[in-house]
């Protein structure tokens, strides 16, 4: 479909990052932009931004972990605009608990915001695109969705993604109902992701303890994401799906790459085996090395902020 002025795009976790550029990038086509997010002042910033460039937009505190939030969302955008034709379910975190001997509620947050957040979404807007006309859906997932390795708890939520968006398609095309649905696998891009546990919910109690068994692979990633794609490319991306109904939208070659080798080894039936190198990372083999070295006597803690380390951008 064609982003046009008129029609209207709700974005989730539309406060930051990669959500902040889908709005940014709808607003620039002259849409109504209905910006959703957990975090009131990121909201209100990212409302101001979009809104500067003279476009109508709406901003309503979601949490969409929450049916009735979404549900209310849903209500706030046809009641200000009448109809909605693009959502993009966005809104995501990463935990850095342990997976294993960490809290359960690690695994409830995550789950909550990035698998019942999508599903929460789709269930929200899907009849209202229907009786519109037409539209187009957008799920943020990750190339973790493609391939484990990025924690247990993300991997599971963003291969929960990739399914239900397939699934989604499927049936859609299957009973011919005008609305597209696109799937968002990102490697690297440059936001607060990293941070994501500034939205900790209290409802869930106590935040869990970070885990420091992986804190030297986790300063890496740190400075990859600092150092990663821009958000407003792959929100071009986004939009040139959504304008083409184009179900993958895979950012970056080089995660596809090792997604397409670990289905190689599947179909070999050869059992899992860590990436000999991840892009923007130090490779297997340095790892290793850093990490024993950290184990020498008198090495000490591993260093949490070496010179040069930079944090996320947001
Ligand atoms: N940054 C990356 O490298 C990367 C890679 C692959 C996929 N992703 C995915 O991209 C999506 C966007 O994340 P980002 O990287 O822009 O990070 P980000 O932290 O910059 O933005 C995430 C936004 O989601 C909001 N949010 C968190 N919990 C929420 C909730 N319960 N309800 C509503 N909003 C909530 C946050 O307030 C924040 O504004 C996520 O789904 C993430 O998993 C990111």
């Amino acid at each position: 479909m064609k982003l046009t002025t008129g029609t209207t795009a709700v974005v989730t976790g539309a406060g930051s990052g990669i959500g902040l550029a889908l709005a940014e990038r709808f607003g620039r086509a002259g849409m109504n932009v209905v910006l959703a997010d957990v975090a009131e002042d990121a909201l209100a910033a990212a409302v101001a931004k979009v809104g500067a460039d003279g476009g109508a937009t709406l901003a309503v505190v979601t949490d969409v972990s929450r049916e009735e939030s979404v549900q209310a969302l849903a209500a706030a955008t046809l009641e200000r605009f009448g109809s909605v034709q693009v959502v993009c379910n966005n809104a995501g975190v990463v935990s850095r608990a342990d997976p294993w001997l960490g809290p359960v509620t690690a695994w409830e947050w995550v789950m909550g915001v990035n698998f019942w957040g999508v599903v929460h979404g789709l269930r929200a807007v899907l009849p209202h695109l229907v009786a519109g006309g037409g539209g187009h859906l957008v799920n943020t997932a990750s190339i973790a969705g493609l391939m484990p390795g990025f924690g247990a708890s993300y991997a599971a939520s963003k291969h929960a993604v990739v399914a239900v968006s397939e699934d989604l398609h499927l049936d859609l095309r299957q009973a011919a109902v005008p609305v597209g649905v696109s799937v968002l696998c990102p490697g690297w891009v440059r936001t607060g992701i990293m941070d994501a546990e500034r939205n900790w919910p209290s409802t869930l109690g106590e935040a869990p303890p970070r885990n420091d068994a992986v804190q030297i692979v986790t300063r890496h990633v740190e400075r990859a994401i600092a150092e990663a794609t821009t958000p407003a490319v792959v929100a071009d991306l986004v939009a040139d799906a959504v304008e083409a109904d184009r179900f993958w939208v895979l950012p970056h070659d080089d995660f596809t790459s090792l997604a397409v080798e670990r289905w190689e080894r599947i179909a070999q039936r050869l059992d899992p085996e860590p990436a000999a190198a991840v892009p923007g990372l130090p490779s297997r083999d340095e790892l290793m090395a850093e990490l024993l070295a950290s184990f020498a006597p008198n090495a000490g803690p591993p260093n949490d902020d070496p010179p040069g380390d930079e944090p996320p951008g947001a």
